[in-house]
């Protein structure tokens, strides 16, 4: 099984953290999402005790909730006493509506808005990432209007190419993202910032990408973060308290995908930085990491239920499902590969070559194509796993589909935390 909160039930059913899936398919209908709550806290405390053992207790472990946004994921991470990063004023919303402390929330995104702007300062959040020179202006005014100053770190490009799929690059110098260490803005930046009378500058933060398995996109990163850190020193008399790495760390969809843990990824990082933090008198700094696919991916598992199995004589077979790119669009953006389980008969040997249709009007519309399966016939649940970041968060209504239900299991029980969309909530804005 490709993850240890998968396995098979004596009546030949898949299990999700203990929990038969078919049960949930036939209790809540399909598609379903399954969010395995155990396994987001298992996840949040692997990555605290990584932080902690290798960058110290100052260090800061922040959640990217783009990954997976709903209210109870914040409830969860506010009791694992992890911070959050977010990037619209929707998930400072979601956050805030559950009592997550505003002190811990990071605003995040590359054009935030002015009311994102205002509504992050009037809730007191604990710092906003600085996408650019407009924005930092904007802040300025706005908190001087408030009377109020803000702490901010600075989104910066540190020009790193992390070899992963190209939508999903975000660190190198032509990125939409930040301001370029490479091309001497970066250092214009932190002058800027530094004069900012309503804004604490705390430091600086860069994200080279997402799905990463290798060490060296993250440990490159964390070098040139640091000398520019001892730029700013040097050039500027300015001390860099905070250094934000970001996320991005890989998750083992198939297979064929490495199995990284953070322990690993961070204790090459902090290798790096060991000898370059004394030899450059940065010993005070405090390092913040914000992972998102690491926390909530393998916690997810979709079920949908099969309509028919299509044969095109000589060519090609589909496996055509009752969802598809509305509550999972992942392959059709970026062809990225799942590990699909029959969870009706999840003992069954994989004899079946297809691809597996979504029922969107759109031949991209798969879950995967050619994929070495189980066999399927109408009225099987399909399993998808791993599907817990980047899917119900990036669901649509295309084709007018309401959205998912999302089921929580924890210790073995169910329960509801996304009741399942209506055609009456499809409408509901509609005048
Ligand atoms: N911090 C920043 C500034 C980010 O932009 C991201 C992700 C993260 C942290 C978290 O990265 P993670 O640890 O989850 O890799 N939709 C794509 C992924 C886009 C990632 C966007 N930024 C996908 O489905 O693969």
């Amino acid at each position: 099984m490709i993850h240890n909160n998968i396995s098979i039930l004596n009546n030949g059913h898949l299990a999700f953290s203990n929990v038969d899936t078919v049960e949930m398919a036939n209790k809540y209908g399909t598609p379903l999402y399954l969010v395995d709550e155990n396994k987001i806290k298992e996840n949040c405390r692997e990555y605290k005790a990584a932080l902690e053992k290798y960058f110290g207790k100052e260090s800061l472990p922040l959640y990217a909730s783009k990954a997976l946004c709903y209210r109870n994921i914040y409830r969860i991470l506010n009791e694992e006493g992890l911070c959050i990063d977010v990037v619209s004023g929707g998930e400072l919303y979601t956050a805030l509506s559950v009592g997550f402390p505003a002190e811990r929330i990071y605003f995040h995104g590359n054009n935030k808005t002015l009311n994102e702007i205002c509504y992050g300062l009037d809730n007191r959040i604990g710092g906003f990432i600085v996408d650019n020179f407009d924005e930092l202006v904007r802040i300025n005014a706005e908190a001087g209007k408030r009377n109020i100053n803000q702490n901010i770190l600075l989104r910066l490009s540190p020009g790193i190419d992390p070899h992963t799929h190209r939508a999903v690059v975000t660190g190198n110098v032509d990125s939409k993202f930040g301001v370029a260490i490479e091309t001497g803005q970066a250092l214009e930046f932190v002058k800027a910032a530094i004069e900012c009378e309503n804004l604490t500058l705390e430091g600086i933060h860069c994200h080279i990408g997402s799905q990463i398995f290798d060490k060296y996109p993250f440990t490159d990163a964390a070098k040139n973060m640091l000398d520019f850190a001892l730029e700013i020193k040097n050039k500027l008399g300015f001390d860099v308290k905070k250094i934000n790495l970001g996320g991005g760390i890989g998750v083992k969809y198939t297979n064929n995908d490495p199995d990284v843990t953070i322990d690993e990824i961070f204790c090459e990082i902090k290798k790096e930085l060991d000898s370059m933090v004394s030899e450059r008198g940065l010993e005070s700094l405090v390092f913040l990491f914000e992972m998102g696919r690491y926390i909530s991916a393998n916690a997810g598992m979709t079920l949908y239920t099969v309509g028919s199995v299509k044969e095109i004589t000589g060519y090609k077979k589909y496996v055509c499902i009752d969802g598809g790119m509305c509550d999972n669009p992942r392959y059709a953006l970026y062809q990225s590969k799942y590990t699909v389980y029959n969870a009706s008969n999840a003992n069954s040997e994989r004899t079946m070559v297809a691809s597996v249709a979504g029922r969107c009007c759109e031949s991209g519309d798969l879950i995967g194509e050619d994929m070495q399966l189980q066999e399927f016939k109408r009225e099987d649940i399909m399993a998808v796993a791993v599907t817990g970041a980047y899917n119900y968060a990036m669901s649509s209504n295309y084709n007018r589909l309401p959205k998912p239900a999302m089921v929580a299991v924890e210790n073995g029980a169910d329960k509801l935390v996304v009741k399942r969309e209506t055609y009456e909530d499809i409408v509901k804005n509609e005048l």
